[in-house]
């Protein structure tokens, strides 16, 4: 059976991370790099292995070890990838692609096709990769990045900065419900675009720098190079989404929702959780997102995929979210 997550870092102060134990090394042919800019660096720098393949333990570990994620976050973030993107059956998960390094797949309609799969966490409004409808959801796109330069100087007197997070995601927003007809927002990737707005202040800018402002060459080192800069040191103490509350409030009626009818024609998902309703986005992650990957599954299977719910499930309860458990494969 899957073993437990860690739990969380016991010295969770600033450190070395980019240390003479993990250094950099470009990608040999195979392996995975995909749409995360941090799992893609871990992997680049040998927290997680270097060929973009890892077990939720692994990762829990690397984005606590590398960065100080803190443990409940990256506990829910790490499980609920891993239900939809990842192999119950062997316990690993492709940070790119689908590969055979993940093992043999469970029966379809289950995917376990990484974390390039689109329209779970990953999904539309990206800052540096494009919208799936465009074709690569996963690499670097320098024009995308340039609208992150453009905002940074606007908004951060030339830094990345919450003020700036806001700014660029609701320009992002807007952006994709003009150009792209097949745009959609809605939970779980919802939750993962607003998170991920605040995830390089919070985790990119070096540990020794209390400024809450991000350069914009170690934002390139991270987001295109997969690369810690020289000297880097992770942040001190753990944190999750700390600063979100900026970018929402900037959007205080923006609603989960997609085009219906092409460019332009946005409409409110009243199916969709909000981004204050991480209940219903449980709920129905469960019932409705993984039941239709995994519809009746026996033997192994079925005990993986349950142990697997239930770190998922005692993840929302550490984060203190207090759901009710939901059992679609029984107790
Ligand atoms: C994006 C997975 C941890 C920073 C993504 C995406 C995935 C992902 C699937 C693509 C979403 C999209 O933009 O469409 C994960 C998983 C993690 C994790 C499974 C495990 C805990 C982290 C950590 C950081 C981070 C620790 C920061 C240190 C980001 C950022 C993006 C992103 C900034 C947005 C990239 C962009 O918009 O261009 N992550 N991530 N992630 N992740 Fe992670
Ligand atoms: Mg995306």
């Amino acid at each position: 059976p899957p073993p437990p997550p860690p739990g969380p870092l016991s010295d969770d102060s600033s450190k070395l991370v980019h240390d003479a134990a993990h250094p950099y090394q470009p990608l040999r042919h195979g392996d995975q790099r995909g749409p995360c800019p941090a799992l893609n660096t871990l992997a680049s720098h040998g927290y997680l292995p270097r060929n973009g393949v890892a077990t939720p333990a692994q990762i829990v570990t690397a984005v606590q070890e590398g960065f100080n994620l803190e443990n409940s976050f990256a506990r829910f973030l790490t499980y609920s990838t891993f239900l939809v993107n990842g192999n119950p059956l062997t316990n690993l998960m492709s940070i790119g692609d689908a590969t055979s390094l993940t093992g043999q797949n469970p029966p379809k309609p289950a995917t376990v096709a990484g974390l390039d799969t689109h329209n779970n966490c990953e999904g539309d409004t990206s800052m540096t990769r494009n919208d799936a409808f465009f074709g690569d959801n996963h690499s670097f796109q320098e024009d995308r990045f340039q609208n992150l330069v453009k905002y940074s100087k606007k908004y951060g007197a030339g830094k990345y900065n919450y003020t700036v997070a806001a700014q660029l995601r609701k320009f992002l927003i807007q952006d994709s419900i003009q150009r792209n007809p097949q745009f959609t927002l809605v939970s779980p990737r919802l939750f993962t675009a607003f998170a991920e707005s605040v995830f390089p202040i919070n985790f990119f800018v070096d540990g020794r720098d209390k400024s809450g402002q991000l350069d914009l060459d170690t934002a390139r080192s991270f987001f295109q190079n997969m690369t810690f800069p020289p000297n880097f040191h992770r942040r001190a103490g753990a944190v999750s989404n700390v600063g979100q509350d900026v970018v929402t409030d900037l959007m205080p009626n923006f609603k989960p929702g997609f085009n219906a009818r092409g460019v332009n024609s946005f409409k409110v998902d009243p199916t969709s959780a909000t981004l204050d309703q991480p209940c219903v986005r449980y709920t129905n992650f469960v019932n409705k997102n993984i039941k239709s990957l995994y519809p009746n599954p026996t033997g192994n299977l079925k005990q993986a995929l349950k142990i697997n719910l239930q770190y998922l499930y005692e993840a929302t309860v550490a984060s203190g979210d207090g759901c009710t458990q939901v059992f679609p494969y029984g107790h």
